[in-house]
């Protein structure tokens, strides 16, 4: 006898794949909440990398560089730097500017005392630990 597929069925079929697809997008979003404090780490923000933090925001650093590929895509990425450069570097490189060199993008100096310097390497050091999967991937220019 021939079979045939009645609109009911069809129906089924809809209704049971949605609630199959739905039931794994919530197992899935349960598994990320799940996951998200361990890697974004927020409970070790301490005082000093909140005053980074605010430094950061309040210099507008994003409004030339991105922190995890957000932000403008005129200077390098600052979500990684602390990995790339290191504290030592950033300090230095933050009082060096502008370098003045010919044919390269500038950045302007923004007078931070030491203690404001070391603020901004506490956050970015707390930036480089957020986990990210490595993205966007830490490059050398
Ligand atoms: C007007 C644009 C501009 C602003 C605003 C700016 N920067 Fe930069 N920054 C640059 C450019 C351009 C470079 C790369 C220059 C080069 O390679 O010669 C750079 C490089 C850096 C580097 C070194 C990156 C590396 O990979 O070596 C650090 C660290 C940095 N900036 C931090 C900051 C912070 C912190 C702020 C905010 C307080 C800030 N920048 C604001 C333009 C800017």
């Amino acid at each position: 006898m021939q079979q045939v597929f009645t609109k009911a069925m069809a129906r089924n079929i809809f209704l049971g794949g949605a609630v199959f697809f739905i039931a794994i997008y919530l197992m899935l979003s349960y598994d990320t909440w799940q996951r998200i404090p361990a890697r974004d780490h927020a409970d070790k923000m301490t005082p000093a990398v909140l005053r980074g933090k605010y430094l950061l925001d309040t210099n507008d650093c994003i409004g030339c560089h991105t922190i995890n590929g957000e932000g403008a895509y005129f200077a390098p990425e600052l979500g990684n730097v602390y990995k790339r450069r290191g504290p030592e570097f950033i300090s230095a490189w933050i009082q060096a500017q502008p370098t003045n060199m010919p044919g390269r993008r500038q950045m302007p100096n923004f007078h931070f005392t030491q203690a404001q310097l070391d603020d901004l390497v506490a956050y970015l050091q707390w930036l480089s630990n957020v986990d990210t999967n490595n993205w966007p991937p830490n490059i050398q220019g």
